[in-house]
């Protein structure tokens, strides 16, 4: 056991810190620089095929749906297509219409969960094709899928899933530069999206070396019982995986909202008790995030921000803030999700809960 942790107390640290290879992984021997785009054979489809879609619908549970959440976020806004991201448990219920040359993906990293499972089944009675986004190779997911992509991530052991989530956006990336190419983003472009890709890796591994601030902050904050999580676009998915990530293994209270929603409800929880904690890129909704984080503060909100090495403006606001390197503005929930990681593990760690095995939650929930 203590082998296999590589060093490390929990699994979930080793996890956290695998994210620079386990991304790499994602996308080695997927991109083509010469044809400026990228190729994922397991799809099974030609180009013949990719340029008739009209449609992606995602369905995933738990963290696996947030990922597909920011893959909705990216093939809508990047590869113009339309998408959208749904809870299998949901879907698999409401009675789906598959529309004629849509595409769907069922995202899971155990490739068990029941939900996905048979929500994955009920498409494909539909007439849907279904492909697998998923880790483990061979799992029922991958096997009964009409074709998939692997994410590579190596085993995830902590019940709490970290590197799955950003091999799961990974893909979808690739796949976003796939379609995108096809459709109308230029060589140029899609070399320009490659190699901000490629740049992941070492802005991941540079969040990892700034974590004893972030362990700081988790003593500084572990006596509050409640957090909110705020950030849009892009970012509003990674929003709610930082929340979820804090309740599953330090069991606080924390939800995840669009910053632009706090003013229909969530605004009536602040109160100097409540922190919250902002995700803060430097893209184009950078300024009304800024001015929602001056609304929780004239309420005696504390305010822990992420945000972009520089931006001083932030720090001065913010009561304690966690700098992350300067992004393509795309490319920003690969660092701004691993601080979060980190913080929900730190916090854990210093509530003493058991980090690997939180109470009542399963690695793969193959029961309903
Ligand atoms: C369980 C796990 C979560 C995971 C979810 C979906 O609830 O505890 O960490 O995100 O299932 O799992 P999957 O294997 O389908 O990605």
């Amino acid at each position: 056991d203590q082998i296999e942790k590589d060093g490390f107390q929990y699994y979930m640290e080793k996890e956290i810190r695998e994210q620079p290879e386990s991304i790499l992984r994602a996308f080695q021997g997927r991109l083509n620089r010469d044809a400026g785009t990228a190729h994922l054979g397991g799809l099974n489809m030609g180009p013949q095929e990719l340029i008739n879609l009209e449609r992606v619908s995602i369905i995933a549970a738990g963290t696996s749906y947030y990922a597909g959440l920011v893959g909705a976020y990216l093939l809508e806004g990047v590869a113009r297509l339309p998408a959208t991201a749904d809870l299998s448990s949901e879907i698999r219920y409401r009675n789906p219409v598959v529309e004629k040359n849509s595409l769907h993906f069922a995202v899971s990293q155990s490739g068990e969960t029941i939900d996905t499972l048979f929500a994955l089944r009920e498409l494909q009675r539909k007439g849907a094709k279904v492909l697998g986004i998923c880790n483990v190779v061979g799992s029922t997911i991958a096997r009964e899928s009409d074709g998939g992509t692997y994410i590579h991530s190596g085993p995830e052991i902590a019940v709490a899933s970290t590197k799955a989530f950003t091999s799961q956006i990974t893909v979808f990336y690739l796949f976003t530069l796939l379609m995108a190419r096809m459709r109308h983003m230029s060589w140029d472009q899609g070399l320009e999206f490659i190699n901000a890709l490629e740049s992941v890796p070492d802005k991941v591994a540079k969040v990892l070396e700034g974590t004893e601030h972030i362990r700081s902050l988790a003593e500084k904050y572990s006596d509050a019982k409640n957090f909110l999580f705020l950030g849009r676009g892009i970012n509003y998915p990674v929003a709610l995986e930082g929340a979820l990530k804090l309740k599953e293994i330090s069991y606080i209270h924390a939800e995840g909202f669009s910053s632009a929603e706090i003013k229909h409800g969530p605004i009536a929880l602040i109160n100097e008790e409540t922190p919250s904690v902002f995700i803060v890129p430097d893209d184009h909704l950078r300024d009304k995030v800024v001015s929602n984080m001056k609304e929780v503060k004239a309420r005696d909100g504390k305010v822990i921000a992420l945000a972009v090495e520089g931006d001083a403006e932030v720090a001065a606001i913010a009561d304690d803030t966690i700098f992350v390197p300067k992004t393509h503005e795309l490319f920003y929930p690969y660092v701004m999700v691993v601080p979060l990681q980190m913080f929900a593990y730190y916090m854990a760690l210093k509530l003493g809960r058991d980090v690997d095995q939180p109470r009542n939650l399963a690695k793969s929930v193959t029961v309903e």
